[in-house]
């Protein structure tokens, strides 16, 4: 086990004991418990070592070109990764599209490295077995956003269409169950076990949820994107997975982080 390893075991240990602990308390309320939980585990993120591999894959020279990704432009300028997430998805001119990170990070992996996008989009998601490096890189650039209010424009008609389409999105029934987003994330107050069920029409619900992904999934191991969040969530829905990066994807991500614009974004976060 190398030391970055022996780490991360020693803080989900951690982790592990205070749980217990808050469990085992008697006359406290669940909400109080699961704060409380929050609380003590918001010290020590097994995301931060994410982070850091991320970004030595970022400064790595890499792909059948050899290069590194710190010529990237996130939307901020070639190389500027501080504060490009906080501003995404947007739209890029050289692509002529709106991008969210992943994708855009994509167009990088493929223009600078001459990594082939399908080969990119073929594992997008880490897994117990492999990290996924495009997901690694996510969580290095959305670290470098911490504490940075988000500003995602809707000025561009093709980000305005964006965002206009992924609310059409967010409210469509369909699939088996007749369900849409909002048939979940629409009301106020429910939780499913330790998870709050968030308001997404609700400002507050909105930006706290955003804000806090990509995330450390304690009970999975494992950091999560937005991409794979909103994957699960279709699959709660009984809808087909979208494809990696694709324009719903996109257009989700831009309805949702409109709805967190004025938040401090405040990931990689922390889930149960
Ligand atoms: C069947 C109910 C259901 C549907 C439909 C559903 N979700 Fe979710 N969603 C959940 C649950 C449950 C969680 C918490 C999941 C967990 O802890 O694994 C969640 C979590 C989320 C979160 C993260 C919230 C946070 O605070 O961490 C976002 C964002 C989200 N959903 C967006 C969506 C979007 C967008 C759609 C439509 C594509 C959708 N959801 C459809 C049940 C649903």
């Amino acid at each position: 086990m190398n030391t970055s390893n022996v780490s991360k075991v020693v803080m989900l240990l951690a982790l592990a004991t205070s749980y217990v602990a808050i469990a085992a308390e008697g006359g406290v309320s669940d909400s109080d418990r699961i704060a409380q939980y929050r609380e003590m585990i918001s010290d020590g993120n097994p995301a931060d070592f994410d982070e850091m591999a991320g970004e030595e894959l970022w400064k790595k020279p890499g792909g059948p070109k050899n290069a590194s990704l710190e010529k990237c432009d996130l939307g901020k300028g070639s190389g500027v990764v501080k504060g490009a997430y906080a501003e995404m998805p947007r739209y890029f001119k050289d692509t002529d599209r709106v991008q969210d990170l992943e994708s855009r990070l994509m167009t990088c992996m493929n223009t600078l490295q001459g990594i082939p996008e399908e080969e990119i989009a073929a594992k997008p998601f880490s897994t117990e077995q492999k990290n996924s490096d495009i997901s690694t890189l996510a969580t290095y650039v959305v670290g470098q956003s911490k504490g940075i209010k988000m500003a995602v424009s809707v000025k561009h008609p093709k980000e305005k269409e964006a965002y206009e389409i992924g609310k059409r999105i967010f409210n469509y029934r369909a699939g088996p169950y007749d369900f849409s987003c909002s048939t979940c994330h629409a009301t106020s107050g429910v939780r499913i076990r330790m998870q709050d069920l968030p308001n997404l029409n609700v400002a507050k619900d909105a930006q706290a949820a955003y804000t806090s992904w990509p995330a450390y999934r304690v009970s999975q191991g494992l950091t999560r994107s937005f991409e794979w969040r909103l994957n699960d969530c279709f699959r709660q829905q009984r809808f087909p997975e979208p494809k990696f990066a694709s324009e719903a994807t996109i257009a989700l991500t831009m309805y949702s982080a409109v709805n967190a614009n004025g938040a401090e974004y405040a990931g990689p976060g922390l889930k149960r």
